[in-house]
């Protein structure tokens, strides 16, 4: 049975090849100064910057540059982009680039005029904003985190061990995002894949929970279905735009709050990918694909229909005289073998993670209780170690 809820999603999108002039139409309803933010300089080598910069310019925008965001973002970056947004009267975060400059342009905007230490306000004690929020724009160049849909910001506190994502309200959303699938083309094929698991997870972490009749999980199978077909098109040609096109719209629609409308939903493979992520700054989709199978076989027999329900629908899987235990165990087993075809870590030992790590990183695990089991501190441990 569908729970009640409300629904909205604020940001406005833009999709396709031609996607990107639709900025002309953005840029006049925020003041001049744009703060521009990017990651390490791939926007440079593919053009993006080039094609970005000159729209700033025609609608007489000043550009405050605001460049090296990382993959995982940091609270120390955090404070310096704050910095450069109050220094610079910033009207408008404009985000260009994948999750990482999302999330922390969203990080930013929170703290511009915020007279509070950002990481204690927004990461350890889980408030809202109580003061104006400087809005965001983004424009992607990288299929995976949803973040250009969503109220979500991720970030990391390397002194203290910690990746903490803060989910805002509408008010934090991103005003509007520009997708343009070919701007994904010259991804390196891990961040590619990485970014195929990181969406196929988004869409289990909010299926595998509940055993009610619940629209959302048919959206997911068909989102699913969708990914895996096209991620298997994409390694071969990653230049298909068919394929990268769905890829990019899958992304937004696995992590956009629709499918976990009215049901519960689980998220405990996130929480101990963030906590991997937390000791290894690993890429964050193979943290996930590193913990996903071991995670999975550990809850199956707590919600063993609804894995043979996934085994039937999203793997092919004929459960004709299978019993419900060998159906769930073969859809697990197709899984894994296409998360081999893509490539993705396995193992989180493969990502930097060490037997000595395993307290501290099962530490740095919240157990949430929307999944089909609640951990304990001992089955995080042993799951992790099965993760090795
Ligand atoms: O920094 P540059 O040089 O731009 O290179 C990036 C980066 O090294 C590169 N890249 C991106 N687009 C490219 C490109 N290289 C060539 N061509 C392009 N078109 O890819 C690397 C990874 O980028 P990043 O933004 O870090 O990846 P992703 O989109 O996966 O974002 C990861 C971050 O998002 C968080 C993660 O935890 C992580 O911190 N997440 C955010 C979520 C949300 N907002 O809801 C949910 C997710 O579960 C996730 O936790
Ligand atoms: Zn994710």
């Amino acid at each position: 049975m569908l729970g009640n809820f409300s629904y909205s999603n604020p940001t406005k999108l833009y999709f396709g090849e031609d996607s990107l002039k639709y900025l002309n139409d953005e840029l006049p309803k925020y003041g001049k100064n744009v703060q521009l933010i990017y990651g390490g300089g791939s926007i440079k080598k593919n053009g993006i910057y080039d094609e970005v910069v000159a729209i700033l310019k025609a609608n007489g925008k000043n550009i405050i540059e605001d460049a090296g965001v990382m993959p995982n973002p940091t609270i120390e970056k955090v404070y310096e982009g704050v910095k450069i947004a109050r220094e610079n009267k910033t009207d408008l975060l404009l985000a260009v680039g994948g999750g990482s400059c999302c999330d922390y342009a969203k990080a930013v905007s929170v703290s511009v005029h915020c007279d509070d230490d950002p990481w204690q306000k927004y990461y350890i004690r889980f408030e809202e904003p109580s003061c104006e929020i400087v809005p965001v724009g983004c424009i992607l160049t990288m299929a995976g985190t949803g973040s250009e849909m969503n109220a979500g910001s991720v970030i990391s506190n390397h002194k203290e061990k910690l990746k903490i994502g803060h989910v805002f309200g509408d008010n934090v959303m991103p005003k509007f995002s520009i997708l343009n699938p070919v701007f994904t083309f010259s991804l390196p094929k891990k961040q590619m894949v990485a970014g195929i698991y990181d969406i196929f997870n988004h869409i289990c972490e909010q299926y595998f929970s509940g055993t009610d009749d619940n629209t959302s999980d048919y959206i997911s199978e068909a989102l699913m279905k969708s990914v895996v077909h096209s991620s298997l098109v994409a390694i071969e040609n990653p230049e298909d735009y068919e394929a990268r096109s769905n890829i990019m719209w899958t992304a937004t629609w696995a992590l956009n709050t629709l499918i976990a409308k009215g049901k519960t939903t689980d998220w405990m493979v996130h929480m101990l990918g963030q906590a991997v992520g937390a000791y290894t700054d690993a890429t964050h989709g193979m943290t996930l694909a590193a913990v996903s199978l071991p995670y999975y076989r550990h809850i199956m027999p707590h919600g063993l229909k609804k894995f043979v329900r996934f085994a039937k629908e999203v793997w092919g899987v004929d459960t004709k005289g299978l019993s419900d235990e060998a159906a769930a165990k073969e859809g697990l087993a197709r899984m894994e073998a296409w998360m081999k075809k893509l490539g993705v870590a396995l193992k989180i030992s493969e990502l930097g993670a060490t037997e000595d790590m395993i307290p501290g990183i099962a530490e740095a695990t919240f157990i949430l209780n929307g999944g089909y089991k609640v951990l304990e501190k001992n089955e995080i441990e042993q799951i992790l170690k099965e993760s090795l």
